[in-house]
Order: structure tokens, then C-alpha cells, then sequence
């Protein structure tokens, strides 16, 4: 008599050959990552097909479902039925756990962080032209840095007050509320956020929020908020200050796009 495979045996082979060879299939050789929802699917079809195979007649399933007809009735198995009986449900207790637990991975999709602004916008119920509409506190820099500092502080007051919570106490896109976000809250200390972007860029985000993003920025639901509805026009310019004083990044100029490094 030659050895045989169990059946059994041979069934989840077979299926984890399939579900294998799927993934090598599609995420190696193809280059696009199956999505797993989709091979759920398949292997649904996939199961019912061996099993159909498998059951095919009499003889067939009894061997199929011997080793577990044994492991339940032989009274020889007791200890491993009974660490069989413990495992498995750890095992699916682990696995439901795993699947309910939020996860904060951006989605597959790609998403604009930074989609180029709309050349007008409405803000405060006028048509604003976002390619010439600058700070109108800004000169004091310059001119009145005592004033400007003064600007800064209160910016810093419309900040802490309206938004800490989800951008964080030190700019840096952790505060309380971050966590539960999808997408999380920009982090302004980062090279990447608004030390790339012109202060009217900022005040076009501030003031139209999630809402007022261009179809590209899609498919991610931002919660930022739309603050025209609640700052008015001098406390956005403010909290624009800010958020370049406090991280030490200078907002992007026309002039400068030019020598940015080309991009
Ligand atoms: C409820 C949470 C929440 C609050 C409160 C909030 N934001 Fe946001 N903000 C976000 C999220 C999420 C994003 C990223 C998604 C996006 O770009 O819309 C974002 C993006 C931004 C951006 C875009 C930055 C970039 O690099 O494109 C700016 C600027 C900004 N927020 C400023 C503010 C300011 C100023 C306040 C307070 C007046 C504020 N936010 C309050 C959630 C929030």
C-alpha cells in the first residue's frame, strides 16, 4: 500500500494553493495587488468548487470527513480534541479582533494632499482671486515687528481655541481628536505641508475647509472644517501668521516657486 494524503488534507492544500497562487499571481508576477476583498470572493467559489469535488460520492466524503470524525469520537484524542477546542476559538477570537480593530492606513487610493487651488474662490460671499490675494498683515514683519508680534499672539489664541484639537498643541498634526480622523490632520511642522504653500493657499483652506477641496482631493472625507463660518477674514489671516512664526517655515512666494528645486 502506498501512502496516501489524507483527504482532508488534500482539500486545504488545494486551497491554500489557490489562495497562494492568487496573491503571487496578481501581486508578483501582475504587479496589481488583488484587493482581498475580491479574493474572499473567489475563494468563496473556489471552497464550494473543491468541496463540491471533494463530496463527489459516499466513499469520497466519508474519507474527507474521517480524520474529523476521529478527532471528535476517539476517545484515544481526548487531549488533542480538547486543545483543538481551545485553539480554534482563540484563534477566531483573534482573528475577529484583528478585523474590528480601526486602522488609521491612508486608503489605497491616492489622494492630492496639496490639489492645485481653484484661480478664484468664493470666501465670505465674494469671488476672491487666490492668485494675487496676500496677507494684509504680513508687512509687518518688516515694517512693525512689535505690531506683528502682537498679530502672532493673537493667531496663536484663535489657534489654541479652534485648532489644537485636531492639528495639536505643537503643530505637529497629533492633537486629542487626531487619532480617530481619516485623513489625520496635517502636521504644519512638516517640510511637506505649508512651508510648500503661499498664504492664500492657507486661506483658501482655512476658510472652505474639507468641503471646499477640488474633486481630486477626493475620495478622502476631510474634517477640516469650514472656518469662514466661524472666524471672520482678520482671525484666518492671524492664525495663518502663526502657524508660519511658531514653525519657523516661510510661506511660499511666486517669486521663490521658481527656485524651489523645480517642482
Ligand atoms: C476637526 C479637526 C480639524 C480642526 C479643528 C482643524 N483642522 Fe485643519 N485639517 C484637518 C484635516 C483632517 C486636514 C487634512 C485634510 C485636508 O487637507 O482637508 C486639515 C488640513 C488643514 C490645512 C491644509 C494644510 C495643507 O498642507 O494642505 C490647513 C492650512 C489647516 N488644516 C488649518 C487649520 C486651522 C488654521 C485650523 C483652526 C482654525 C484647523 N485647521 C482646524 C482637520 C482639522
Amino acid at each position: 500500500m502506498t501512502m496516501r494524503i489524507p483527504r482532508l488534507l488534500q482539500a486545504v492544500l488545494v486551497l491554500a494553493g489557490v489562495y497562494f497562487g492568487f496573491i503571487i499571481v496578481f501581486d508578483y508576477v501582475l504587479g496589481a495587488v488583488i484587493p482581498r476583498s475580491l479574493l474572499t470572493m473567489y475563494m468563496f467559489f473556489v471552497t464550494a468548487g473543491v468541496f463540491m469535488v471533494f463530496t463527489y460520492d459516499e466513499e469520497r466524503t466519508r474519507e474527507l470527513v474521517a480524520p474529523i470524525k476521529a478527532l471528535v469520537e476517539d476517545p484515544s484524542r481526548r487531549k488533542v480534541r480538547n486543545l483543538v477546542f481551545v485553539i480554534i476559538p482563540l484563534l477566531v477570537g483573534y482573528g475577529v479582533y484583528n478585523k474590528m480593530q480601526p486602522s488609521f492606513d491612508a486608503p489605497v487610493e491616492l489622494r492630492t494632499i496639496h490639489p492645485a487651488p481653484p484661480s478664484t474662490a468664493k470666501i465670505y460671499g465674494e469671488r476672491v482671486n487666490l492668485l494675487t490675494l496676500e496677507n494684509p498683515y504680513r508687512h509687518t514683519e518688516t515694517e512693525d515687528p512689535d505690531l506683528f508680534g502682537e498679530y502672532v499672539q493673537e493667531g496663536a489664541a484663535v489657534y489654541i481655541e479652534n485648532c489644537q484639537y485636531c492639528h495639536g498643541d505643537k503643530l505637529d498634526g497629533k492633537g486629542p481628536f487626531a487619532e480617530g480622523l481619516n485623513p489625520t490632520p496635517l502636521n504644519f511642522q512638516d517640510i511637506g505641508t505649508i512651508a510648500q504653500l503661499q498664504e492664500s493657499y492657507l486661506y483658501w483652506r482655512i476658510a472652505t475647509g474639507g468641503p471646499g477641496l477640488p474633486k481630486e482631493a477626493a475620495p478622502w472625507i476631510s474634517s477640516m472644517p469650514v472656518w469662514q463660518n466661524y472666524l471672520t477674514e482678520e482671525e484666518i489671516w492671524k492664525v495663518i501668521l502663526f502657524l508660519y512664526d511658531y514653525t519657523g517655515h516661510a510661506p511660499r512666494s511666486w517669486g521663490e516657486a521658481h527656485d524651489a528645486g523645480g517642482h
